[in-house]
This record gives C-alpha cells, sequence and structure tokens, in this order.
C-alpha cells in the first residue's frame, strides 16, 4: 500500500511540472488503470477504525446501555469526545456523583435526575455551559424564564420516552444498532417534539388556528417543509425585542425579509413607519394579506368622513368602500411612495 500511495505522489507532481506531455499521459493513464485494479482486500487495511475511543458513561453501559450508546450519538456526546476544555461533558456533570449508585447496584434515591429537580437548578446546569452561547445569552429575565420554565420545557437529553417506546419495538438487537436507529429519528436540537412549531405549540395552541387561515406566514412548501416558523420570527430563548422577537423592533424584524418596505420614501406614511402590527398581524388572519381588518374599515379606523373628499377628487364617492380592493384600488402605495405625484399614495 504506502509504495502505491508514493507513485501517485510523484506523478501528479510530474503532471503539474510538464503538463500535456504525451509521455506523461500515456502513465497517466496507467496509473489510474493500476489504482483501479487494486483488489479491494488490498485497499481495506487502510480504512481500519481508529484505535477503540474511550465512550462517555463506559461505568453505566451495563445497567443503561441503550442511554449510553444514544448519548455518545447527540450534540454532547460528541462534544464530549474532542472538547477538552471546562465544557468537557461526562455522565456526572449532570448526574452528579454516581458512586453510591454504582455501588448499590441502582438503588432509588442514590444519583441525582435533573427531571425531578426545580427550574431554577436545571437551568443553572445547563447555563454552566450555554450561557455564553449567542442564542441563549438573553435567558436570563426573558419571558419564558420569568414564567418560570427550565431548559427541559423543550430540550430533552435522552428522549427517555422515545427511547423506551422504540428500544420495545427493537426488542432483540444490539444496543448500538438500537441506538443508531434511534437518534436517526430523533428530532433536531434535542427538542422534546418532533418540530419547532409543535414545540411551541403545546402551550400556545391559540396559535394552531392561524396554520389554517386565509392569509397566514406558517405556510408549508410542498416538500412540506416551514418556510417561516417559529423561531425565524422568535428566540424562544429570549430574544433583542418586545415579544421575544430575534430583532429590537417589530419593523426590523419585518425588514429582514420584506426588505423593499423599509424605503426609504418620499412620501411616508406614518403607521408604516411606525409599527406594521397597526395594519398586520403576524401570525394569520381572515382577511386576505395579513390584515387585522378588511381594508376599508382598516383605513377608517384612522381616515374618517372620506366621503365629502372623494365627492370632487374620485368621482364616483359611494364606490370607495366597494369597488374591487376598495381603497387600495386607487391607493395602492399604502406602505410608501417616491412618486413625485404620490402624496397620497395613489402612484
Ligand atoms: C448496576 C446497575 C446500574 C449501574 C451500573 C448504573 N445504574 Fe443508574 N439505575 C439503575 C437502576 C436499577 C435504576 C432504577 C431504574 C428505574 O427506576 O427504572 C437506575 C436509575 C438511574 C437514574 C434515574 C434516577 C431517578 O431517580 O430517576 C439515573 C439518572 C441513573 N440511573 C444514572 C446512572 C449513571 C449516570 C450511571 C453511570 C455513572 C448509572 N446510572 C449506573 C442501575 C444502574
Ligand atoms: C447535559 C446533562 C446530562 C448529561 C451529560 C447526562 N444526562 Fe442523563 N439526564 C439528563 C436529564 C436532563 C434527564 C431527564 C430526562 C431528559 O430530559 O432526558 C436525564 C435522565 C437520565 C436517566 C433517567 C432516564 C429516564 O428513563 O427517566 C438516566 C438513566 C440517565 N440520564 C443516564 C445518563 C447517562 C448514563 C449519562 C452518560 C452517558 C447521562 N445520563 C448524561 C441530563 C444529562
Ligand atoms: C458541560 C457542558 C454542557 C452542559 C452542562 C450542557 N451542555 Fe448543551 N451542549 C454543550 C456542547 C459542548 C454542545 C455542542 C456544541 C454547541 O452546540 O455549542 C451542546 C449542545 C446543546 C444543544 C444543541 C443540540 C444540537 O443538536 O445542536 C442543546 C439544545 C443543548 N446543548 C441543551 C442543553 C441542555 C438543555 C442542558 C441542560 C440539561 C445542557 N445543554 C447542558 C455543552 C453542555
Ligand atoms: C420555549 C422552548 C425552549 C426553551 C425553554 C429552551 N429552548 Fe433551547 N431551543 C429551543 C428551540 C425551538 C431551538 C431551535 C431553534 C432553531 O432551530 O433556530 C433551541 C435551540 C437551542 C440550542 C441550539 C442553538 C443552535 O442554534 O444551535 C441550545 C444550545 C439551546 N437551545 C439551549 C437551551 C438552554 C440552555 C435552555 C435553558 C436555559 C433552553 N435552550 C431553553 C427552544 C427552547
Ligand atoms: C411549557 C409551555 C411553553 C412552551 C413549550 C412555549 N411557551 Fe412561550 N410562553 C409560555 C408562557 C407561560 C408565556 C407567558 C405569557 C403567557 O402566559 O402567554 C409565554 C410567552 C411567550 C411569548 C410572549 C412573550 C412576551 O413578551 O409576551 C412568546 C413570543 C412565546 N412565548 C413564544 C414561544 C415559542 C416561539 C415557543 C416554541 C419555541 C414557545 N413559546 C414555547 C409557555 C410556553
Ligand atoms: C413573521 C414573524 C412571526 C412568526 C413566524 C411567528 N411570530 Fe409570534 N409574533 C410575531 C410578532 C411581530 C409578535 C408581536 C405582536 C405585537 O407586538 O402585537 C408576535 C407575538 C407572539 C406572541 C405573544 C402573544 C400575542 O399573540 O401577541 C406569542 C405567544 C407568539 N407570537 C408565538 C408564536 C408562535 C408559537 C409561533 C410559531 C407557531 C410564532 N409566534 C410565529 C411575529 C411572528
Ligand atoms: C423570515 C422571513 C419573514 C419575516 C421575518 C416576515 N415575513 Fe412576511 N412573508 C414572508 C414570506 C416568505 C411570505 C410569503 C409571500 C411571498 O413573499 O411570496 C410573506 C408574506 C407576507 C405577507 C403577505 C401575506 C399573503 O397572504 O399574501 C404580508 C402582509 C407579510 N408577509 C407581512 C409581514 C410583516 C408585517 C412582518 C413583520 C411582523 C413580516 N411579514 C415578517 C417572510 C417573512
Ligand atoms: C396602513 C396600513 C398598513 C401598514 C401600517 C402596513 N401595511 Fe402592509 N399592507 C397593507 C395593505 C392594505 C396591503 C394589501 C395591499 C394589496 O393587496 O395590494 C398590504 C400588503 C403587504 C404585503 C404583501 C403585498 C406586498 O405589497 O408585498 C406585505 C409583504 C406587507 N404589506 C408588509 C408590510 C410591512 C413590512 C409593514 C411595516 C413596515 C407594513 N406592511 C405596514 C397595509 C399596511
Ligand atoms: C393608524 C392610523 C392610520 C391608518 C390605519 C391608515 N392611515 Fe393613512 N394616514 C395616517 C396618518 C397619521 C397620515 C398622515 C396624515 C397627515 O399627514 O395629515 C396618513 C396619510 C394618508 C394619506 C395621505 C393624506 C395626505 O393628506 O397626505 C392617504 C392617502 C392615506 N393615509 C391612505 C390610507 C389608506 C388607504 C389606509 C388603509 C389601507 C390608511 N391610510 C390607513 C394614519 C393612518
Ligand atoms: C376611486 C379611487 C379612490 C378610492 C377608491 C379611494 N380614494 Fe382616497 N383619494 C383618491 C384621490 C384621487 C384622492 C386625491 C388625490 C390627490 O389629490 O392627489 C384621494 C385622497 C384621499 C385622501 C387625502 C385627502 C386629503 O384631504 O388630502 C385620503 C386620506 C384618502 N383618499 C383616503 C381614502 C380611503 C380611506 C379610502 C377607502 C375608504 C379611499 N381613499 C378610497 C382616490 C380614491
Amino acid at each position: 500500500m504506502p509504495e502505491h500511495r508514493d507513485r501517485t505522489g510523484h506523478l501528479s507532481i510530474a503532471i503539474r511540472a510538464v503538463p500535456l506531455l504525451l509521455v506523461l499521459a500515456f502513465v497517466g493513464f496507467f496509473l489510474i488503470f493500476a489504482r483501479r485494479t487494486v483488489p479491494p482486500a488490498l485497499a481495506e487495511p487502510a480504512a481500519a477504525p481508529p484505535a477503540q475511543q474511550a465512550t462517555i458513561g463506559e461505568e453505566c453501559r451495563d445497567c443503561h446501555g441503550l442511554v449510553v450508546e444514544s448519548f455518545a450519538l447527540n450534540a454532547h456526546g460528541k462534544s464530549g469526545k474532542f472538547l477538552k476544555d471546562s465544557r468537557t461533558m461526562s455522565c456526572e456533570t449532570c448526574h452528579g456523583d454516581a458512586a453510591n449508585h454504582i455501588a448499590s447496584q441502582g438503588k432509588p434515591n442514590t444519583i441525582e435526575n435533573p427531571a425531578k429537580w426545580t427550574a431554577a437548578r436545571i437551568n443553572q446546569t445547563c447555563l454552566d455551559c450555554h450561557s455564553r452561547d449567542r442564542h441563549v445569552l438573553n435567558w436570563q429575565g426573558g419571558e419564558h424564564d420569568r414564567k418560570d420554565m427550565s431548559c427541559l420545557s423543550c430540550h430533552t437529553n435522552h428522549h427517555p420516552g422515545l427511547l423506551k417506546n422504540m428500544s420495545a419495538a427493537f426488542a432483540g438487537r444490539a444496543d448500538a444498532e438500537v441506538a443508531q436507529t434511534i437518534s436517526a429519528r430523533l428530532p433536531e436540537k434535542m427538542l422534546v417534539n418532533s418540530t419547532v412549531e409543535e414545540t411551541c405549540l403545546r402551550c400556545h395552541s391559540d396559535i394552531r388556528k392561524n396554520f389554517l387561515q386565509r392569509s397566514t406566514h406558517l405556510f408549508r412548501t410542498e416538500l412540506r417543509n416551514q418556510k417561516v416558523g417559529c423561531a425565524s420570527c422568535h428566540n424562544p430563548h429570549g430574544g433583542e425585542g418586545d415579544k421575544m422577537l430575534v430583532s429590537p423592533s417589530v419593523n426590523s424584524l419585518c425588514y429582514s425579509c420584506h426588505a423593499e418596505k423599509r424605503g426609504p420614501f418620499l412620501w411616508e406614511h406614518p403607521p408604516a413607519r411606525e409599527n406594521c402590527m397597526v395594519c398586520h398581524s403576524p401570525h394569520g388572519s381572515n382577511n386576505t394579506k395579513l390584515l387585522t381588518a378588511r381594508v376599508h374599515m382598516l383605513c377608517q379606523q384612522c381616515h374618517i368622513h372620506m366621503l365629502p373628499r372623494h365627492s370632487t377628487t374620485a368621482g364616483r364617492p359611494l364606490d370607495i368602500w366597494s369597488i374591487n380592493r376598495g381603497c387600495i384600488n386607487c391607493h395602492s402605495q399604502v406602505h410608501g411612495s417616491n412618486h413625485p405625484g404620490g402624496r397620497t399614495f395613489t402612484r
């Protein structure tokens, strides 16, 4: 094997040095040919697995085999294998000293189980490592923190429920094999539920109706994946703005995807500058375009007594409420206009 690799090295240098030379092309052809004919049996030893790495929780394996195997496959288990700083991970990081537990063959109350702790203690344990993560930075004092929720309201470390159910279904197979199968099906980011949305809707069930409304941000593409989801706009760990928004204000959030609404405009419409929520609802609406009310009702919240003004300007005054799309039939640029004659947003 090593001889073969040496030859490859020499050749690639030669090819770079004297390109397009017929002789070398000839040798190149031979090399490719030679490579193809290396018998698989010879190629295999090079791909042999590296020396066995120590498994996290080896001492727990006899009694919690599946937990140990599946832990090695999640983000925590993987990080434990290469991180050698203060975030180095072992079972004891969260479960404390296990000596008594093992010595007593797993007697009750011999080991810590975070699921039984207060929210504050759980959060402290997780934040020992995660408080510096950009996403989790604003957890403390955020609305979820203040409601005494813990990381385990949305995350789980081992998915004990799934582990139990699925291991029963795969009874008889080796732990490692079952763990592989299970971990391939686990939700991302160690979430309790299968998607971010399901995780949130467990508690915020009133928002579920928005998925089905005439106009919604919470639509799915043909591939059934969520194009705009809760986490596009909210950071459940506490965001930069009110209502845990990922941006400092509602408008800066909306501009991040609807940049054309930012302007600057020659003629600004004050409510659009102020807060998009004046006219739109963020999750869904039974009116078109996420509007909080039907157009003419919406505009009349602020613009009353429109009839006399339009009797001269618009020609057929009564139609201003009813024809086609009402007010925006003529005032189509309600977000602002850059047309010199766009003072009334008609162009
Ligand atoms: C000799 C067998 C054995 C070994 C080794 C063992 N455990 Fe256990 N463990 C048990 C038994 C039995 C239970 C109780 C199971 C139950 O209640 O379903 C248990 C329960 C637990 C619980 C849940 C405790 C609770 O109060 O809910 C945790 C957490 C745990 N073990 C962690 C560990 C860790 C971490 C290790 C390795 C450092 C370990 N165990 C090693 C047998 C063992
Ligand atoms: C990052 C913290 C953390 C680490 C590290 C950790 N666990 Fe856990 N463990 C938890 C939490 C949290 C729970 C409560 C259930 C859940 O959220 O998954 C738990 C629950 C358990 C349970 C009880 C499961 C049940 O059926 O209720 C066992 C057993 C267990 N852990 C074993 C281990 C073993 C073995 C290791 C090392 C391979 C380990 N844990 C590493 C946080 C951790
Ligand atoms: C000893 C340090 C440490 C502790 C304690 C710890 N974590 Fe982690 N966690 C990590 C590291 C390291 C990673 C992987 C790298 C990263 O995402 O920063 C990680 C990743 C994660 C991820 C991302 C998973 C993914 O698939 O991307 C979540 C979610 C998470 N941890 C939640 C928790 C929760 C909940 C707790 C408390 C029960 C906890 N962590 C405790 C170190 C820790
Ligand atoms: C209200 C639900 C909720 C709570 C409570 C929660 N998380 Fe999360 N967490 C999520 C969701 C949802 C995601 C995935 C976000 C995404 O996909 O953008 C996530 C992602 C993460 C990540 C991965 C970040 C990344 O982008 O890779 C870490 C780390 C994490 N959470 C840690 C924690 C810690 C630590 C706590 C407790 C202090 C906690 N979470 C509490 C819902 C929650
Ligand atoms: C375990 C229940 C629970 C889960 C899961 C949960 N929340 Fe909450 N959330 C609450 C509670 C309680 C409040 C406090 C306000 C209330 O009573 O509605 C809240 C408040 C909020 C608020 C309003 C914050 C404010 O300043 O008024 C937002 C936004 C929010 N959650 C988003 C989310 C998102 C996004 C998710 C999913 C990643 C999620 N929540 C998952 C319980 C939950
Ligand atoms: C397109 C951005 C966007 C998406 C996607 C989104 N939200 Fe919101 N959400 C907002 C805005 C903006 C507000 C603040 C509304 C206000 O200030 O009047 C809000 C407010 C909230 C509130 C506070 C209570 C309320 O209704 O005013 C909760 C709870 C909430 N959202 C949960 C969710 C959940 C759960 C999801 C996913 C199913 C989600 N949001 C998806 C933008 C969004
Ligand atoms: C994460 C990106 C994202 C953010 C943030 C976002 N939107 Fe959207 N919005 C979309 C997408 C994608 C569509 C789908 C329509 C399209 O552009 O094809 C959409 C559609 C809309 C529609 C038209 C709905 C319909 O039924 O035709 C309105 C109105 C709207 N958004 C307003 C807002 C407002 C107001 C905000 C701020 C609270 C906001 N959006 C934040 C991505 C976003
Ligand atoms: C004064 C009320 C009002 C305000 C404030 C407002 N909108 Fe609208 N918006 C409308 C109306 C009315 C429509 C429907 C236009 C149509 O059907 O032609 C609309 C449609 C939209 C659409 C979908 C159609 C399009 O033009 O792309 C988006 C996206 C949108 N608005 C984003 C925003 C954003 C972002 C803000 C905040 C900067 C905002 N809106 C503020 C009234 C408003
Ligand atoms: C929250 C209140 C509010 C809502 C809702 C609202 N507007 Fe306005 N609108 C204003 C304000 C404030 C001005 C600036 C008035 C001024 O400069 O005298 C304005 C200005 C205008 C002007 C220009 C008038 C002028 O004299 O320059 C038009 C046209 C207009 N709005 C149309 C609409 C239409 C159409 C809608 C519905 C899609 C609407 N507005 C919804 C508050 C609102
Ligand atoms: C048939 C077209 C049309 C419809 C429909 C219409 N408008 Fe107008 N509107 C106009 C025209 C044209 C002007 C005057 C434009 C100018 O002078 O530049 C005007 C002027 C205005 C002004 C400014 C008045 C002023 O004193 O300067 C406001 C505010 C306004 N419309 C609001 C509305 C509202 C609210 C509706 C829906 C209830 C509506 N318009 C429906 C055509 C229309």
